[in-house]
């Protein structure tokens, strides 16, 4: 139901992800193409205002030096994709270089005349972001009055016209309980959902956007739902990783799902990247680590050549300093961009990922799960606690 790059599905895919991992080839790039927007969303990650997006000419440049370095998916975002007018020209270069072309959008923008375009350019897919079924709800999220009405609009429009519609729906305090809604909605149109119950802080690290998260103990219902098999253990690290198992996933990234990830935390900086509307180049949305500009460097000198992501490909899960020796790592979704911008370390573990696998082992029938971090905080105290310290004294003073 989710992946976008659904990789698991065919044997061919999956060897496509495994050769490009082994090569380090750039096999899909999201590639936001503005930060404005029309919307004003109050969980949004980004800074709206332009400070100096790419031009045409410099997006086509970009578009030829992906094309040259062997990338296959593209993904255009924002921002607002629909707020550049050079949009369609910047989708007609990529389909020439026979890229495979997907979009996210609120779609507050598609008319029947645009969606027309979109459908001969070819491109093959819009992910749409839905809040909620219920307009009030919805719109207080977006904060622009009557965008629900407006966005549902355009889904029979793109679906007439011959392009795929997927659903994406963060969960969030203000509308946690509407995903019934979001999925009704969805089987109704015959369309795909996503649901993502991660929300991450401002790419520049502040976390005003983390005063919207859910806390774990209001996400019951949700990882409860038999629908999401939310709380079904995947395979150790060390073992293949599956694509999502339900309709839970990510509305944000635009990276590959897949078994193919032997031991790596996900495919950021190995066959997939991001690259900002001002040209910075990013191992993943999520990964706000920048590796190197567009306007200074070519892509491929970045590619095969930044520190920052020769790095990140050394890592391995199994090597993970606190995480390799977790539990409850099986119930886990850890995200190096999160443990970055919330642990203050690629490696190492963080509060919410810890939190919320402890709470699902618990669901699926775990006894007392305990994540590593926390098992290592608890032995951390123990030790340290006044009382701790007077046993051990008392300890001592009786063995002389
Ligand atoms: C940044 S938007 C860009 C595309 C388009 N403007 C839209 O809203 O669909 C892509 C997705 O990121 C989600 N998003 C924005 N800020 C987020 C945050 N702090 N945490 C998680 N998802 C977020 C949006 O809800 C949307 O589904
Ligand atoms: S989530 Fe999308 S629509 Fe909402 S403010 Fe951010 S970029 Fe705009
Ligand atoms: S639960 Fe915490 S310690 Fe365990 S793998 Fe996840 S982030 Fe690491």
């Amino acid at each position: 139901m989710t992946a976008s790059l659904s990789a698991g599905a065919t044997p061919v895919m999956d060897r496509l992800i495994s050769r490009t991992v082994e090569k380090h080839r750039p096999l899909s790039v999201h590639f936001d193409l503005t930060y404005r927007c029309n919307e004003r969303c109050v969980h949004c990650y980004l800074d709206h205002d332009n400070h100096g997006e790419l031009t045409t000419a410099e997006c086509l440049q970009v578009l030829d030096d992906l094309a040259r370095s062997g990338a296959l998916f593209l993904t255009f975002s924002g921002g607002e994709i629909f707020l550049r007018p050079d949009l369609y020209e910047i989708l007609a270069a990529a389909r020439r270089l026979h890229f495979d072309i997907s979009l996210k959008t609120n779609a507050l923008l598609v008319t029947p005349e645009r969606a027309a375009r979109l459908g001969e350019l070819g491109v093959r897919r819009v992910q749409i972001s839905v809040y909620s079924d219920i307009p009030a709800v919805h719109d207080a999220i977006t904060k622009v009055p009557g965008s629900l009405q407006r966005t549902l609009a355009a889904i029979p429009i793109l679906l007439q016209h011959g392009l795929q519609v997927k659903l994406a729906c963060p969960l969030m305090r203000e509308n946690l309980l509407a995903y019934r809604g979001v999925m009704a909605l969805a089987e109704k149109l015959g369309v795909p959902y996503i649901l993502d119950l991660t929300i991450t802080p401002m790419m520049d690290g502040s976390s005003g956007p983390l005063a919207h998260r859910a806390s774990v103990s209001s996400l019951l219902p949700v990882l409860q739902d038999a629908r999401l098999e939310a709380c079904k253990p995947q395979p150790t690290s060390a073992t293949a990783r599956p694509e999502s198992v339900g309709p839970l996933g990510s509305a944000v990234s635009s990276g590959i799902e897949s078994p193919a990830y032997q031991d790596l935390p996900c495919s950021a900086g190995h066959n997939s990247c991001y690259i900002s509307p001002y040209g910075d180049v990013f191992p993943c949305v999520q990964l706000p680590q920048a590796a190197g500009n567009l306007r200074r460097e070519k892509f491929d000198d970045i590619w095969y050549h930044a520190p920052q992501l020769e790095r990140l490909r050394a890592i391995r899960e199994s090597q993970l300093p606190v995480c390799s020796r977790c539990e409850i790592r099986s119930y886990c979704e850890r995200c190096p961009g999160l443990a970055l911008m919330e642990g203050g370390n690629l490696l190492g573990a963080y509060e919410r990922a810890c939190a919320l696998a402890e709470e699902k082992a618990r669901l699926a029938g775990v006894v007392a799960p305990t994540s590593a971090l926390h098992r290592e905080r608890d032995r951390a105290s123990v030790q340290t606690t006044p009382e701790a310290e007077f046993a051990l004294l008392a300890a001592d003073s009786n063995s002389d």
